[in-house]
C-alpha cells in the first residue's frame, strides 16, 4: 500500500519535477529517452529542435515511424544491447536536418529506469560537425605544409643532382678533349711513317676513338641532365630523322632480347627545338618500355607521330597493359620509381617533363589507351 501523499507533498514533488524539466530544456545538448519498446516518451527542448517538430509528433512514436529504416535497422540493434547488456554505446553518425542540412552527430546511450522501475534507454547527442570541420581543416594544412616541403627537398635534390652532374661532366669532358687529340695526331704521325705495326697501331687507335666516342656520348647524358643544354639554340630538325638516330642507339638491344619495333615515321615533318633534349626524353620512354615489356613474350614497341598546323604529337606506345593509376599519378615526380634498388633511379620522367615543359610542349601518359601510351605534344616553332 504506498500511503497517500499530503496536497502540500504533491506540489512539492511537481515543483521539483518543473525544476529539473527546466534544467533539462536549458541544455543545448538533445536529450531523450526511450522504452523497451524503443517508443521515444521524453525528449528536451533541443532534441525537438534537432528533429525540426514539436514534441508531440514524435513522443509516443518508435524510430521506424520516424527515421529512414536503414538507420534504424542499425540503432534499434544497439538499443536492444544497451537494454539488455546494460551496455553504453557511442557511436557517430550524420543526420540530415528537417530543413536539409547535413550535421555529423555523436549519440551516447545508457540504460536507467524509470519512475515504475523499467528499463529505459537515455540518449544524449552532441553536434560535433564543427568540430570536426576544424580537425579536417587542421588536417589538409597540414597536408599541404607536407606537400610543399617535400617539393622543396626534391627541388633541392634536383638542383643539387643537376650541380653534380655538371661538374662530373666538365671533369671528364677536358681530359677526354687531350685523349681525343692525341689520338688525332698519332694518326696522323702514322700516315708518314713506314712502320710493320701501323695496321695494328691504327687498330688501337679505332678503338680509342671508339672508347672516347661512348665516354662523350655518357658526358652529353649527364650534361643533359643538368639542363646544361637549355641555354644551346635551337635547331631546325627533321623529326622522323631525330627518332632514327635516336633509335640507332638502342636498337641492338631491342632486337637481342626479341623486342620488334613498330614503326611509322615516314611523314616529313620539321621543328624547331633543341635536338638532344629531345632525342633524351625519347630514350627515356624507350628505356623505360624495355623495362617494362622485356620478359613478355610478344613485346613490341611502336612509335608514330602526327602534327597539325602548330603542334606535332608523338606517340609512344608499348605492349605493356597500361600502368595501375596509383602509380601512374607519381611518375613525373622526380625520384619515384617501382623498379629494385640500383636499377631505377626515378628520374627519366622528371627529367623529360622538365625538358617537354621547358619547350613549351606537353608530355603525358596516355590513360584512355589500351596498351602503354605516352604522348609528347611539341609547338613546331620553338619561340626562344
Ligand atoms: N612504359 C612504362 N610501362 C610501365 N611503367 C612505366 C613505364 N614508364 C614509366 N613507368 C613507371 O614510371 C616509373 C618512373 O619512371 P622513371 O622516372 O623513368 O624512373 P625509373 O625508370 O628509374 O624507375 C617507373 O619506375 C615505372 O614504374
Ligand atoms: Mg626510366
Amino acid at each position: 500500500m504506498t500511503p497517500s501523499l499530503t496536497q502540500a507533498e504533491l506540489s512539492k514533488i511537481k515543483k521539483h519535477s518543473l525544476f529539473i524539466e527546466n534544467i533539462l530544456n536549458i541544455i543545448p545538448d538533445p536529450i531523450f529517452v526511450k522504452d523497451a519498446n524503443h517508443t521515444l516518451i521524453y525528449s528536451n527542448h533541443a532534441f525537438a529542435k534537432i528533429l525540426g517538430m514539436p514534441q508531440a509528433d514524435f513522443l509516443g512514436k518508435s524510430d521506424y515511424e520516424l527515421f529512414p529504416k536503414e538507420m534504424v535497422d542499425v540503432s534499434w540493434e544497439w538499443d536492444t544491447k544497451v537494454l539488455e547488456n546494460n551496455i553504453t554505446t557511442e557511436n557517430e553518425e550524420l543526420i540530415q536536418l528537417a530543413g536539409g542540412e547535413k550535421r555529423t552527430i555523436l549519440t551516447k546511450k545508457s540504460m536507467s529506469y524509470d519512475e515504475d522501475g523499467k528499463k529505459v534507454i537515455v540518449g544524449v547527442i552532441r553536434d560535433i560537425t564543427d568540430l570536426r570541420r576544424q580537425e579536417e581543416e587542421i588536417e589538409v594544412s597540414h597536408k599541404k605544409i607536407g606537400e610543399q616541403e617535400l617539393k622543396m627537398i626534391q627541388a633541392s635534390k634536383m638542383s643539387a643532382l643537376g650541380e653534380m652532374a655538371s661538374g662530373i661532366a666538365h671533369e671528364i669532358n677536358n681530359p677526354l678533349t687531350i685523349i681525343q687529340g692525341r689520338a688525332r695526331q698519332i694518326g696522323q704521325m702514322l700516315k708518314n711513317v713506314e712502320m710493320d705495326k701501323k695496321a695494328e697501331v691504327n687498330n688501337y687507335l679505332e678503338q680509342i676513338q671508339n672508347t672516347v666516342d661512348r665516354i662523350a656520348k655518357i658526358v652529353q647524358g649527364l650534361k643533359s641532365f643538368a639542363r646544361e643544354s637549355d641555354h644551346l639554340p635551337k635547331e631546325q630538325v627533321n623529326l622522323s630523322k631525330l627518332i632514327h638516330e635516336t633509335l640507332d642507339l638502342c636498337v641492338t638491344r631491342f632486337e637481342t632480347f626479341g623486342i620488334s619495333l613498330r614503326l611509322n615515321l615516314d611523314n616529313e615533318v620539321f621543328l624547331s627545338c633543341r635536338s638532344v633534349q629531345i632525342s633524351q626524353v625519347l630514350l627515356n620512354l624507350l628505356n623505360n618500355s624495355f623495362d617494362a615489356i622485356v620478359e613478355e613474350k610478344a613485346a613490341w614497341i611502336s612509335l608514330r607521330f602526327n602534327s597539325d598546323e602548330e603542334n606535332v604529337f608523338l606517340y609512344v606506345t608499348d605492349s605493356g597493359p597500361g600502368i595501375p593509376r596509383p602509380i601512374a599519378e607519381k611518375i613525373f615526380q622526380p625520384f619515384f620509381t617501382t623498379k629494385e634498388i640500383g636499377k631505377g633511379t626515378g628520374l627519366g620522367m622528371s627529367i623529360s617533363k622538365g625538358i617537354i615543359d621547358a619547350h613549351e610542349g606537353e608530355i603525358y601518359y596516355d590513360k584512355t589507351s589500351a596498351n602503354t601510351q605516352f604522348v609528347i605534344r611539341l609547338p613546331k616553332n620553338l619561340r626562344q
